[in-house]
């Protein structure tokens, strides 16, 4: 069978999850490897698997067949290159070298150090709240903040293009879950005007810079109408924090709204470069959420020494320190070529470029091409997003130099003209 004609098969993916009555519960799993076998999923170990010398900002990528070459990264979420930042990695050494590896134990028991105590403190006054709580994880923070605050009987209003952590804790606490098309405003308000008035517990919550997309959340209307229909507001900000707004607080601050959301949630593993997941909030509701986030209060804390580079990094953030300028002189200039090269970029207002490509056809042998003439791209489709509005995901780091952003230009034109992608 010929890779597109596999791709086309692998449509069977969408319904994956849904067992035909008699499967047996590992049919799904002979599926997947069955796709994973052909061309386009293969070329290097896994999707994004990719050996490097992180420390030295070089990328190399090894091919299935042993090969292995350099790439110029644009798939890498540590858009202020803070994972590998000597400030921050010498704080992470220090914690590591004083408290080990691991913390051996949950948060509420004897899983957190100083210097756990001090990154919330810094997230508290980061967003100026109160007081803020930091997970293991960030997926699992979604999960246990809105799972933990929202049960039967009350309502969550979600954009169709939210992280999937947010929809697995919507879908755990029990809410009703309402769902209105990405940043569109009026169907936001549609939902609101009609929903009961003894569904009482309401929760809009967002994306602040979409994953997938790069744009921002409306989040002046957004927070205009949470107050006219008496709704909390809980913003996730993973790809806006120390990048957008005047002063990298992020989604929220862009729009002036920083003290009309109640809850600050947040990921540490973008640009912090670290691990975990937070929220930030009045000091009764992060008390409250530690005793009651699921994933906070049965899950091993942070290990210390991410806890010691995010509070470097957040002293970055702090005083405005950690590159952001510069990292949005490289965002401008690949996004001004990108527009003159002739691609369709979307609504990009951040770090996160989609370059549109809409056919997945074209999608996969395009993503492998670019990869082994040097270029490493991020791959979206389904299910990240539907298959027909399927991309490419630039994620642009403030280290690349100018002539490698032009080299990634002149290797996606070429390919994608050779694909017909652009003219
Ligand atoms: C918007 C958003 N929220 C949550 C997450 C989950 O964060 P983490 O990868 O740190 O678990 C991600 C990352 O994939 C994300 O993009």
């Amino acid at each position: 069978m010929s890779i597109l004609e596999k791709i086309k098969e692998s449509k069977k993916f969408e319904n994956f999850l849904k067992t035909k009555t008699g499967d047996d519960i590992f049919t799904k799993a002979k599926l997947v490897n069955e796709i994973l076998e052909t061309e386009p999923y293969t070329g290097n170990e896994g999707l994004g698997m990719i050996s490097m010398d992180k420390l030295k900002g070089e990328y190399e990528i090894k091919e299935k067949n042993g090969d292995i070459h350099p790439v110029i990264m644009l798939g890498s979420n540590s858009y202020l290159n803070l994972s590998t930042d000597e400030r921050v990695v010498s704080s992470a050494k220090e914690a590591l070298n004083k408290y080990g590896y691991g913390m051996g134990a949950v948060s509420n028991y004897a899983g957190i150090t100083q210097l756990h105590s001090e990154l919330e403190q810094r997230i508290a006054t980061f967003y100026g709240t109160e007081s803020a709580i930091v997970f293991p994880s960030g997926y699992g923070a979604n999960i246990g903040i809105i799972s933990a605050l929202c049960s039967e009987g009350d309502v969550i209003i979600n954009d169709s293009a939210n992280h999937a952590s947010i929809f697995d804790g919507c879908k755990l606490s029990g809410a009703d879950i309402k769902v209105f098309p990405h940043s569109d405003m009026r169907a936001l308000e549609r939902i609101l005007s009609k929903l009961p008035s003894e569904q009482c517990g309401r929760l809009i919550v967002t994306d602040g810079v979409f994953s997938m997309d790069g744009d921002i959340a409306k989040l002046d209307i957004i927070t205009g109408l949470a107050k006219e229909y008496n709704c909390k507001v809980m913003v996730d900000d993973a790809h806006g924090l120390g990048i957008v707004g005047e002063t990298g607080r992020g989604s929220a601050q862009y729009y002036n709204v920083m003290d009309k959301i109640d809850l600050h949630a947040g990921m540490l593993s973008k640009s912090p470069g670290g691990l975990g997941g937070y929220c930030a909030g009045s000091k009764e509701v992060i008390q409250y959420l530690k005793l009651y986030a699921r994933t906070y209060f049965f899950s091993t804390a942070l290990p210390a020494s991410i806890a010691g580079g995010l509070n470097k990094a957040f002293e970055l953030f702090e005083t405005d320190t950690a590159g952001r300028k510069e990292l949005w002189e490289k965002i401008n200039y690949l996004k001004t070529k990108l527009t003159q090269t002739g691609f369709d970029i979307g609504h990009s207002q951040s770090a996160i470029i989609p370059v549109m490509i809409y056919d997945e056809e074209k999608l996969f042998p395009l993503h492998y091409e670019l990869r082994k003439k040097g270029l490493y791209t991020n791959i979206v489709t389904y299910p990240a997003v539907r298959r027909k509005e399927c991309r490419l995901r630039l994620c642009v780091m403030k280290d690349l130099t100018y002539s490698q952003i032009d080299r990634a230009v002149k290797i996606l034109e070429e390919t994608a003209k050779k694909y017909g992608i652009i003219n």
